[in-house]
Parts: structure tokens; C-alpha cells; sequence
């Protein structure tokens, strides 16, 4: 699913962006890389936009400042999950909870954000978001995540 925002839903999701982005340590994520050449910042934008797109197209109704924000931050995790380790064998499962714990430190969130981001990962973590914000991420983070890989293989 792709194609673009009218300008004013494309105006709020820029200036969701740039809030963000001004938090302490957001633009870290430039430095992690998430799929193929993909780094996690362009990962979380690419996310963020999709899940807004799906909502305006589809028709559903969501509080859309949460649904950008908590989806800017659903991967806020803060590492390089390709080194070799055990912890990082294990980051399907686990980075949600981190993701949740460094966006708590930096922001505050709404209890629909908190709920985007550590249920992000169903069904690899066990439970479905309870928010129609959350349900549309996950949606969303799969899409972007699978052209990701697809296009950052083609290119090498
Ligand atoms: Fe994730
Ligand atoms: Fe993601």
C-alpha cells in the first residue's frame, strides 16, 4: 500500500516528526541499520507514514497524533541487533520491551502508544495489540519490513 497523505494530514504527520526527532537520543536510530540498507530512523518514518496512509484509506478512525508517534517510536530499541550475541538472537522476541522502557525514559506516552509499541511484534511476542492504533501498526511494520528486505536485496 503506498501513495500520499493529503497536505493536511501530511503537515500533522511531519510535525509529530519533528517533535520526535528532537527528543534526546531519536536520532540514533540513523546509525542502526533495520532491513537490507534500510536504517531503523527510515524504517520508523517509512512505518509511521504507512500506518497513517492505511487509516486514512481504509477509513479507520484512530487519534492520529498516537497512531504517528507511537509508530515513530515502535522500534526505539537503540542498538545494533545484527552483531553476534546471544542477546541479539533473541531481539525478535525482546526489543519491544526495550523499544517501550528507552520511549518511556525520553517521552511521555499515552497507555495506546505504550500498547503500539510492546505489542508491535504479534504473533512473535504472544499478545495482539488491544489498540485499533496497535492492530494498524502491526499491520503496517510487516509490509514495510518485507519491502525492505526485498529491496535491499535487489540492490546488492
Ligand atoms: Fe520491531
Ligand atoms: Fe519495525
Amino acid at each position: 500500500m503506498s501513495g500520499r497523505l493529503p497536505e493536511d494530514k501530511e503537515q500533522l504527520f511531519w510535525k509529530i516528526f519533528k517533535e520526535t526527532y528532537n527528543g534526546p537520543r531519536y536520532k540514533d536510530n540513523k546509525k542502526y541499520m533495520m532491513h537490507g540498507t534500510t536504517s531503523v530512523m527510515d524504517h520508523c518514518v517509512n512505518v509511521a507514514y504507512t500506518a497513517y496512509y492505511m487509516s486514512y484509506k481504509l477509513g479507520i478512525e484512530v487519534n492520529e497524533a498516537e497512531l504517528i508517534r507511537g509508530a515513530l517510536l515502535h522500534d526505539y530499541f537503540l542498538y545494533d541487533w545484527h552483531e553476534k550475541s546471544w542477546a541479539n538472537s533473541i531481539h525478535g522476541y525482546t526489543h519491544p520491551g526495550k523499544a517501550l522502557k528507552n520511549a518511556k525514559m525520553d517521552y511521555y506516552l499515552s497507555a495506546t502508544e505504550r500498547d503500539m509499541i510492546k505489542h508491535h511484534m504479534f504473533p512473535l511476542t504472544p499478545r495482539f495489540p488491544r489498540s485499533r492504533e496497535g492492530k494498524i501498526l502491526c499491520a503496517a511494520d510487516k509490509l514495510c519490513a518485507m519491502k525492505e528486505t526485498v529491496y535491499g536485496r535487489i540492490k546488492k
